[in-house]
């Protein structure tokens, strides 16, 4: 296979620029590598006359990336746009019926018509690669889909928005607030120009549904996720869980059950020594679990242009070397229609409250909590100066429905001021 392999490259953003940085400067590297050479035919963006500080007059200009997809004379499409639905999407499908393999960063794409995508592409014979879709320029994808073919994954977990990780621990490094941290995100442009997509944790969710199709051989199934963003994660709770051991983390978990898919992304407590607790600043973390190999940690940037661009040439040159794997890791057509089952795997929980500082005030919660069937494991009352006296309390492991039916009961105990806070522990 020695004739050039064609590239159409729609947004040129960051990440599309650096993809282009890549293949002009390791234009030799990447022939040896893979026997031959890759040529950029036409790009695309939504604005031609801006100083992206390289010179794009050796291609051909498209104003429309749908046209760029039906060119006869490219042979993959690269989308880099982003975005759900609109032209990422249109494009997409179009290069596919035109007969081109693509590579996208899209995970939102994916996410929801991924598996419709994928269909359509390997009745196509074609293919679709989307390593830094996940966790930036952690091959990841690679990782799950080929180096833990031979065994049956157990469970996926990852830390997979790094602004939700800044945030996080620069709220404890520093002490600073969750607001002061997210506009210090939007000055220094760590945000998404939907920021709801980093802080309310769809972002990382969208990153975790696709690792749970190739880890679980099912259908993409991002809309049945249990999401919860980091909004709610106050100062007190960062102050507090470091005090007893632990870190919160922006945490996604999937594992198949006996009653069907659990796929969670929300705050959650790991151990303050363990390597997630470790994570500092914008760096993801994955792990994953298969039962021949254990445990394995891929930690990395998960973002930013040479780590995403790394990514995206890593898919471009699997298929210059005429690899050609399913998108899911098995075909589109044998993956599950996915049972989605809500957590019901046990865990500890940290608990916070505020309670009248009276007497029996605790032995009402604990009675209530026991009622549940949730055990106490740790319990501590700490400085108050006034009528109220803050409590925080880790359980024994208990399935969430036991401590739902918990703090459903709490405040008719009369002893409560507030809302209590409570958030799962994995102990990884
Ligand atoms: N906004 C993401 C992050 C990077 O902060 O990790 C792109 O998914």
């Amino acid at each position: 296979m020695t004739h050039p392999l064609r590239l159409g490259i729609a947004g040129l953003g960051t990440v599309g620029m650096g993809v282009l940085k890549i293949l002009q400067e390791k234009q030799a590297l990447l022939k040896r590598r893979t026997g031959r050479s890759i040529e950029i035919t036409a790009v695309s963006a939504r604005t031609k006359d801006k100083d992206r500080g390289m010179a794009l007059n050796e291609y051909t200009w498209e104003e429309d990336p749908v046209k760029l997809a039906q060119r006869d004379d490219i042979d993959i499409f690269v989308e880099l746009m982003g975005g759900q639905e609109g032209p990422a999407l249109e494009a997409t499908k179009t290069a596919i019926a035109r007969g081109k393999d693509v590579v996208t960063a899209n995970k939102a794409m994916l996410a929801h018509h991924g598996h419709a995508l994928a269909l359509q592409s390997e009745e196509n014979g074609l293919v679709i690669r989307f390593e830094a879709a996940v966790a930036g320029g952690i091959p990841v994808i690679k990782s799950l889909t080929e180096g833990l073919a031979g065994n049956e994954i157990t469970r996926v977990m990852g830390v997979m928005n790094g602004t939700c990780n800044y945030i996080l621990t620069q709220m404890q490094a520093t002490g600073r607030g969750y607001d002061a941290l997210f506009k210090e995100c939007a000055d220094l442009g760590f945000l998404e120009a939907d920021p709801n997509l980093d802080v309310g944790g769809i972002d990382a969710g969208h990153k975790l549904s696709l690792l749970s199709s190739i880890a679980f051989g099912t259908q993409v199934n991002f809309d049945k996720m249990e999401l919860e963003g980091i909004q709610r994660v106050e100062l007190e709770d960062i102050e507090q869980a470091a005090d007893m051991g632990f870190r919160i983390k922006l945490l996604g978990v999937s594992q198949m059950t006996e009653r069907g898919l659990e796929q969670r992304m929300s705050p959650c407590l790991v151990p303050q020594n363990s390597p997630l607790g470790e994570l500092e600043g914008g760096t993801n973390m994955v792990v994953l679990e298969g039962d021949e190999v254990g445990q394995i940690f891929l930690r990395g940037a998960g973002a930013g242009q040479g780590p995403t661009s790394s990514a995206v040439i890593s898919d471009i040159v699997e298929i210059a070397r005429g690899t050609r794997l399913n998108t899911f890791g098995q075909p589109a057509h044998t993956l599950q229609k996915v049972r989605s089952a809500l957590s019901f795997t046990p865990a500890p929980y940290y608990i916070r409250l505020s309670l009248l500082d009276k007497p029996g005030a605790l032995a009402k919660i604990a009675t209530v909590l026991g009622q549940a069937g949730v055990s106490i494991d740790r319990m501590r009352q700490y400085g108050h100066e006034d009528k109220i006296a803050p409590v925080l309390i880790v359980t024994h492991e208990t399935v969430p429905q036991a401590l739902d039916q918990a703090l459903l009961q709490i405040p008719t105990t009369g002893v409560l001021d507030g809302t209590p806070v409570a958030l799962r522990i994995e102990n990884v």
